[in-house]
């Protein structure tokens, strides 16, 4: 019998980061941001970061080619955000060019504002079963340690509101392999 890892991974909780990238077309640049919670912190020196993407993700396609990304941390309330940009990507590109954003000086890429903030460039990528792990060397970082943060589990968006962990449900049930 296969482990229920969906299952498991389910009570894990995570921040949500919008992931930011770019392809360079004959008509310009063409910006994409899609919502992501595999971000991972692996090495303080030299600073390494990575995600995870569905190999078939048009957006990994982008990122592997213009070899640089951006990550945004949302904060509490942002959880609209999240679910419009987890949506394909023709789906969602409206939604990119409503963001307020600023272009990331290292990266390119875009940075949502009000946001804590890392650009990378593509060090080493790996393709494991279903999924392809990108590492990212982190070119510059910033943090807004003011607002609370969204967190994701059991399928839902919920928001750490102090260090003494009340949480709050701000959304009903939904899980990104399931329609949003
Ligand atoms: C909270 C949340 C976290 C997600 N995290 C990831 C992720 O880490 N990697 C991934 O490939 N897709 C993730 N997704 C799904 C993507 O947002 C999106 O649906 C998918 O990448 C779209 O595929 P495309 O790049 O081909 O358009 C997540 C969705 C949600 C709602």
């Amino acid at each position: 019998m296969r482990p229920d890892l969906r299952g498991t991974m389910r009570t894990f909780a995570t921040g949500v980061c919008i992931a930011t990238t770019y392809r360079d077309t004959p008509d310009g640049r063409r910006h994409d941001a899609v919502t992501v919670n595999s971000l991972g912190s692996i090495s303080l020196d030299p600073p390494l970061v990575s995600l995870c993407f569905n190999r078939e993700s048009t957006f990994l396609a982008d990122l592997l080619a213009s070899r640089h990304w951006a990550v945004s941390i949302l904060p509490a309330g942002a959880q609209e955000i999240a679910r419009r940009l987890a949506r394909p990507s023709a789906a969602r590109a409206a939604h990119v060019n409503e963001l307020v954003t600023r272009t990331g000086e290292r990266s390119g890429a875009l940075i949502l504002a009000g946001t804590s903030w890392l650009e990378c460039g593509v060090r080493e990528q790996f393709e494991l079963g279903d999924h392809t792990l990108v590492v990212g060397e982190v070119l510059a970082a910033g943090h807004d340690a003011r607002q609370p943060t969204l967190v994701f589990v059991h399928g839902g968006y919920h928001a750490v509101l102090d260090q003494r962990t009340t949480a709050v449900e701000l959304s009903g049930p939904g899980h990104w392999g399931e329609a949003l």
